[in-house]
Order: C-alpha cells, then sequence, then structure tokens
C-alpha cells in the first residue's frame, strides 16, 4: 500500500510551519490536538497477566502500522503496585519472537528482573515473582532482549508501573488515576513509506504519547499530576509549558523528593521519569501545551541542533539534522482546562518524602567507569564501550558483596551526553561534573545524564536484599541503539555467607547442577519430561528426554545459555 506523503511539521506551537522536502521514506502529518490521549487500562493485584502480541495500530488515518504491545497492540497497561505488596506476573509471549521484560526501577531479584537473561520464547510464559520494596513512583516495563531492545521497544511495548505507599497517601497528592493524575509517555518514532516503523534512525520526527500522535486531553482547573516518561530510544527532552509557567517536579525515578522543586523547564533523559505537579487553577476554558524545547538543548544532548560539541560533528549521525525535532520546538501535548472536579486538590505541599542520602563516607568501594567511542574520539554513532569494553553476555563485569554500598564515578570521554541506568538499585547522585546536583536531581535516580567531553557523575547506591550466584543484573546506556550496541555490563551480587547454592530447584520439579559447567549437566526431575538448551536468540542447540535423574556432557562452545522444561521454565544455564 502506498500513501501520498505530507510532510509538514508544526513546530513552536501553533505559529511556525517548515516545509521538509527530501524527507521521502518518512512520513508524519502533524496537525495538533487531532486525537484523544488514551490513559492506558490499569492492572492490580496480586496475580498480574501480561500477553506480550503483535497487532496493528492506525498512527495516522487508514494507515495501518503493524505494532507490538502487551493486552493489547501498542504499549501496554499500568501495573499499579502497593509497597510490600506480594506480586506474582505471568509474562505470556504471543509474539513470533523471543523477547524478555524488565522492571525498569524495580528492586527485584536478578532472577526475576527480566534483563537479557531472562528471555520468552515464543508460545511461553515467564512468571516473575516479588515483593514491592520499592518507594512510590513512577516505573516502566519494557523488553530487553540483548542487541534487540531497541526493536521491541520501538515496535510498542512498554508500561507504566505506579507504586504507591502509605507516606505518599498523607500527603495530599492527586492520587486519582486518569482524573488528576496522568501517565504520559513520550516517545519519538520514524515511519516508512509503507507507514511501517523504522526501527534505526535519527529520522524520527513523529511525536507520539501514549501511543499517538498529535494528543489532546482535557484536565481539570485545579493541581494536576503529571507522570512523564522519556520512553524514546535516543532523545533527551527539554521539557516545559507554551506559556513557560512553573511547575513542581515532586518526583524522579525512584520516588517523590522531600519537597516540591519549581521550574519551567526539566530536562528528561531516555529512561527517565519525571513526576511534576501543574496548577491550572486559573486556566479554565484555556489550552496550554506541553512542548519539548529542543532549541534551549545544549550542543552534545542528542535532540539538540548539534548532538555533538565541534563542527562536522553532525555528519556522522545520517539525517540528523534533517530532523526538524532536533534543535527545534515541538509540541507533546495539548491540554484542555475544563471545570474542576468535586474535592479537587488545590494546593502544592511543602514537604514531602523523608529521604535519607548515603554519606559518602559510608561506602565500601568505588568503582570508576568510562564511557568512549570504539572509533575516533569525536565519533557520535557508536559503538560506545565502558571502560574500553564492548558487552559480553559470559563476562560479569563486577562481583559486588550483597550489602555493599559503592560510589560509581562515571566519565563521559565521549563528545555527546550518555543516559545511564543501573538495575537492582536506586542511587543518590553526589556530584555532577564536581558540584551538588540540581534540588530536583537530590532524590533517588535509576537514570542519570553524563554530560559529554569529559563530564562526571558520581552516584552512591546501596546493593542491599537481592544476591544471585548465577543471574547478573545490568547498567548500560539507555539510549537504546547505544545499549544494543555495546554500552552494557553486567553485575552479579552474590552474598558471602551464603554460597552453597550448588544444585538450582526450578519450580519445584526439577533441579540441575553445575552452573556454570565445563561440560557435565546432571538434570533430577520428578517427572519424565523434555529438557531443551537454547541460545539466547531462542534457537535450540540441543534436548534430552530425562526421567529421573540424568547426566550428560554437552560439548557447547563456552556461553550463556537457557535450559527449559517442556512447559517452558527455565534457567540460565553457564557454558564455561
Ligand atoms: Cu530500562 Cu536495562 O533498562
Ligand atoms: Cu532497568
Ligand atoms: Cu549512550
Amino acid at each position: 500500500m502506498h500513501f501520498c506523503l505530507l510532510n509538514i511539521y508544526q513546530l513552536s506551537m501553533k505559529k511556525t510551519f517548515t516545509t521538509i522536502v527530501g524527507l521521502s521514506t518518512l512520513l508524519s502529518i502533524n496537525t495538533f490536538g487531532q486525537n484523544v490521549l488514551p490513559i492506558p487500562a490499569v492492572v492490580e493485584g496480586s496475580s498480574i497477566t501480561l500477553t506480550l502480541d503483535e497487532g496493528v495500530t492506525e498512527f495516522y488515518p487508514g494507515v495501518e502500522t503493524n505494532t507490538m504491545g502487551a493486552n493489547g497492540a501498542l504499549l501496554g497497561p499500568t501495573l499499579i503496585l502497593n509497597q510490600g505488596d506480594d506480586v506474582s506476573i505471568e509474562v505470556v509471549n504471543q509474539l513470533e519472537d523471543t523477547t524478555t521484560i524488565h522492571w525498569h526501577g524495580l528492586h527485584v531479584a536478578p532472577s526475576h528482573d527480566g534483563g537479557p537473561h531472562s528471555i520468552i520464547l515464543p508460545g511461553t510464559s515467564w512468571n516473575p515473582q516479588f515483593t514491592v520494596l520499592d518507594k512510590a513512583g513512577t516505573y516502566w516495563y519494557h523488553p530487553h532482549l540483548h542487541m534487540r531492545t531497541a526493536e521491541h521497544v520501538t515496535r510498542g511495548i512498554a508500561g507504566f508501573i505506579l507504586v504507591r505507599d502509605d507516606e505518599e497517601a498523607g500527603l495530599g497528592l492527586p492520587l486519582n488515576y486518569g482524573v488528576d493524575e496522568f501517565p504520559i509517555a513520550i516517545q519519538t518514532r520514524a515511519f516508512d513509506a509503507d507507514g511501517q516503523l523504522v526501527v534505526e534512525t535519527n529520522l524520527d520526527t513523529a511525536v507520539v504519547v501514549n501511543g499517538v500522535v498529535d494528543p489532546h486531553i482535557d484536565m481539570p482547573a485545579q493541581v494536576v499530576r503529571l507522570r512523564l516518561l522519556n520512553g524514546a530510544t535516543q532523545r533527551v527532552m527539554e521539557l516545559g509549558f507554551s506559556d513557560d509557567r512553573t511547575f513542581h517536579v515532586i518526583g524522579t525515578d525512584g520516588g517523590l523528593l522531600s519537597a516540591p522543586v519549581a521550574l519551567d523547564r526539566y530536562r528528561l533523559a531516555p529512561g527517565q521519569r519525571v513526576d511534576v505537579l501543574v496548577d491550572l487553577g486559573a486556566d479554565e476554558g484555556q489550552d496550554v501545551q506541553l512542548m519539548c524545547y529542543g532549541s534551549e538543548l545544549p550542543n552534545a544532548y542528542y535532540g539538540a541542533a548539534q548532538p555533538g560539541m565541534g563542527a562536522g560533528q553532525t555528519s556522522s549521525l545520517t539525517g540528523y539534522t534533517l530532523n526538524p525535532l532536533n534543535g527545534g520546538d515541538f509540541n507533546v501535548l495539548e491540554i484542555h482546562v475544563v471545570a474542576a472536579t468535586a474535592n479537587p486538590i488545590t494546593n502544592i505541599p511543602e514537604s514531602l518524602a523523608s529521604l535519607t542520602p548515603i554519606a559518602e563516607s559510608e561506602a565500601d568501594q568505588t568503582r570508576n567507569l568510562t564511557f568512549s567511542s570504539a572509533s575516533s574520539m569525536m565519533n557520535l554513532n557508536g559503538p560506545f564501550l565502558i571502560n574500553g569494553a564492548s558487552f559480553d553476555m559470559e563476562t560479569i563485569n563486577y562481583n559486588i558483596p550483597l550489602n555493599h554500598t559503592e560510589i560509581w564515578s562515571l566519565t563521559n570521554q565521549t563528545p555527546i551526553a550518555h543516559p545511564f541506568h543501573i538495575h537492582d538499585v536506586q542511587f543518590y547522585i553526589l556530584d555532577i561534573n564536581g558540584a551538588t546536583p540540581p534540588p530536583a536531581l537530590q532524590g533517588l535516580n535509576d537514570v542519570v545524564l553524563v554530560p559529554g567531553m569529559m563530564g562526571n557523575v558520581r552516584f552512591i547506591a546501596q546493593f542491599s536484599d537481592h544476591a544471585d550466584p548465577n543471574v547478573p543484573y545490568m547498567y548500560h546506556c539507555h539510549m537504546l541503539y547505544h545499549e544494543d550496541g555495546g554500552m552494557m555490563g553486567q553485575f552479579l551480587v552474590t552474598d558471602p555467607n551464603n554460597v552453597s547454592e550448588f544444585e538450582q530447584s526450578i519450580a519445584g520439579h526439577w533441579s540441575f547442577f553445575p552452573n556454570p559447567t565445563t561440560g557435565e549437566l546432571t538434570i533430577r526431575t520428578e517427572f519424565p519430561d523434555k529438557f531443551t538448551v537454547f541460545n539466547l536468540q531462542g534457537q535450540e542447540v540441543i534436548s534430552f528426554l530425562v526421567d529421573g535423574t540424568y547426566s550428560t556432557e554437552l560439548h557447547l562452545e563456552a556461553g550463556v545459555y537457557m535450559l527449559s522444561d517442556s512447559s517452558g521454565r527455565s534457567s540460565r544455564l553457564v557454558v564455561q
């Protein structure tokens, strides 16, 4: 199917029209406020099912785009969890592809965290279970398949996780989902001439919010709460409102700040969330736009007019300067302010959560991580390296003793800022380029933008509660092409007092050892079953029928595999 290309980009609110020619493979027809912003359905409770499947989405009228979603054709429901709850999630993979689902920001055990070691084969399901240990905050979930995270996220799988707790309930904050509290996932996408999503490109000219382009929403004339997620694959967003009004940041990645911070711009990097209060009390009958001010983004941030610092650097990112969003100011969401609800929230609280920052003196250790380009210093394309190395599934980069408190010092030798993300923990930022972070970055975070050109960030975190001698946690750049390109590493958290996890037991009915193995493998099962070894691309490597106890010699290349029973219950298997 073909249709005619209309490349009209409307930038800077309703005043400026820029006509782009030459982007013949892309399509975007941007007219404001055509589509009502969808508010994702809520899933709550202790037993949750997420079914991943392919679907079709009409981003543009009459254009059928193939997408992926959880419990629907695109994106996924919002999981609302309460601190302290025990949650069991059945992730059913009805995709034609292997994938994983990661609970970004949640403090869960590594084998339930959904990183690239926890693959879900097509037609099988994965059943992570955890107690919600996190503070009230805005978290999210998305696929994390080795080298293919950008693909699966771009094609549409992502959703919010809102954690509630008692402390938050007592603060008088908007908590009425979809009424005065709005989850807003901001993404940018590229479409080809057939209306299909393009995965790896710098021509992400369409702004997609909660899965629609050109959205508008009615919000009541009172204090409303926006939970903003930057779910883009690369773009840093400088967010604000069209009338430059002040808003109040009340929380970041890992929960609420100790007090609201009044700002008129907020820089949100890929992977990050920010929780803001906006007072619309005097605005009934008016419209205000949530905007992204690309023109105000300094050079060396992806999304600025120049992604790098020096002359000539844009040329290394194909199409970058043709994309009007880069360095441009564009509309994210049009807000029509309507009558207030009954019992509206009308005040911004003075204080919020009690936070207990970790003193630098409490650190057991400092680790230094340096980001560099694989080729020349000035390269903006990547691949990028951490400590000179590209991600290797078989290499554990760090071994962290359980309950260790550590400072990670991140130094960026590349010409572009990278949003660094770590699994397992929420951290406190100690300093950015040697200076105390601004008040809005003094809470808990799991992503931090490390400025380019020798920028440095130090954070401190404690690695508590979860240890596993076998399954690592990941850290990586949250620009997904950088992550997929190898700007990632992994660490084990191990319990020095419990080293005897010799035999791994899976769901009670079977177990195996040793793991890691140099070749020999013993499987014990309570009833006859077929066991299959897969590589982490989901390809079958070898299988055997087992009744009782079975020992064999695997003749496999060193690497990481998955051992699965016939119903898809599986474990990571390391061959050395
Ligand atoms: Cu949001 Cu390792 O990811
Ligand atoms: Cu994560
Ligand atoms: Cu990066």
